[in-house]
């Protein structure tokens, strides 16, 4: 998954821009941004809506943000929306590793109780909106089989901790967030699951935010949260393999295959050894991903 577009899931009028907005995943919110009063309708509208674009031949992946676990929201969140069987659970707010196996737990059983397959509705944590979280960062690894994805936040980060600002006055992250950051790419990594980079909020500024989802994409993350319709495009264009990419790719893996007892081999006029076609193979798996 390159994008992922956040929806308010209360609001019938952008859920009906989703499945047209090109974004490979539509993460319907039931947390911060659906209001107290609108919790029990906006469980009702998603579910509807996870029901009707499960129906259509070619649709998005389907994903409910719940509320953290730590309230107590978020079974009814679940009760509400697994009759529809979304394709997964966005959890905001996790404190370690423990709240993706507690919520894997509850999905077994809403599972069971809907008579789907079991261990279907895979898991992306949100793993940097509470600092402890980031203190252990190394039980997200082995936490769940439904572990699918794992992204950061810097919203609720700062006002949790009190900066000033999460970001310098040129628009890059300030040390504690790029900390963030990056420990969570490392442990998305570790912990087999897809690095996805966190939300632009300035969904204006189109230059700053290719800025950053082309840094994500240099250093390793393989999508971006969007807010906006207008960031989806830029995020499928940017986390696509380019064709050099996979031509490389593809040369690195065929002398490999050629050459089965080489370790090493020189490619272009560059040394390249078994890591190198680990790498490979991981961008021919997104390209194919992306239908190219
Ligand atoms: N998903 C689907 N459609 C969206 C959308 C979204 N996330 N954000 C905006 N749209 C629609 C608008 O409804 C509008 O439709 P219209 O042309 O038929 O009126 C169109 O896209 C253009 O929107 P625009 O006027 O530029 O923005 P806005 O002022 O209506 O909305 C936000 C701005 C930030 C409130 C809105 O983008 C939004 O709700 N984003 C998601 C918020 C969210 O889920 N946050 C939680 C995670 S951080
Ligand atoms: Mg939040």
């Amino acid at each position: 998954m390159r994008s992922l577009l956040f929806i308010p899931g209360d609001d019938e009028k952008k859920l009906g821009k989703g499945v047209g907005s090109g974004a490979d995943a539509l993460i319907l919110d039931l947390e911060d941004s659906v209001s107290a009063a609108r919790k029990s309708a906006g469980r009702q509208i998603a579910s509807q809506y996870i029901a009707a674009t499960r129906a259509l031949e070619t649709r998005p992946r389907l994903y409910v943000r719940i509320n953290a676990l730590d309230t107590p929201l978020w079974e009814d969140d679940l009760t509400a929306v697994m009759g529809s069987a979304p394709d997964g659970i966005l959890l905001p707010k996790a404190r370690s590793g423990e709240d993706v196996h507690k919520l894997s737990i509850a999905l077994h059983h809403a599972e069971e109780r809907a008579g789907a397959s079991t261990g279907a509705t895979r898991i992306i944590a949100i793993a940097t909106e509470v600092a402890v979280s980031l203190l252990k960062l190394d039980t997200y690894v082995d936490a769940s089989a439904r572990l699918e994805g794992l992204t950061w936040g810097a919203e609720d980060l700062a006002a949790a901790v009190g900066a000033q600002a999460n970001r310098e006055p040129d628009g890059s992250w300030t040390a504690p967030y790029q900390l963030a950051r990056n420990l969570c790419l490392f442990t998305a990594v570790a912990a087999n699951a897809q690095p996805i980079d966190t939300v632009f909020v300035n969904f204006r500024d189109e230059q700053g935010f290719r800025r950053e989802a082309n840094l994500a994409a240099r250093d390793g993350f393989t999508g971006k949260m969007a807010i906006h319709p207008n960031q989806v495009a830029a995020i499928n264009e940017i986390f696509t393999p380019k064709p050099e990419e996979v031509a490389l790719a593809q040369e690195i893996v065929q002398a490999f295959a050629d050459n089965p007892d080489a370790g090493v081999l020189a490619i272009r006029g560059n040394m390249v050894d078994r890591a190198h076609v680990k790498g490979a193979e991981r961008i021919l798996s997104r390209a194919r991903a992306a239908g190219i």
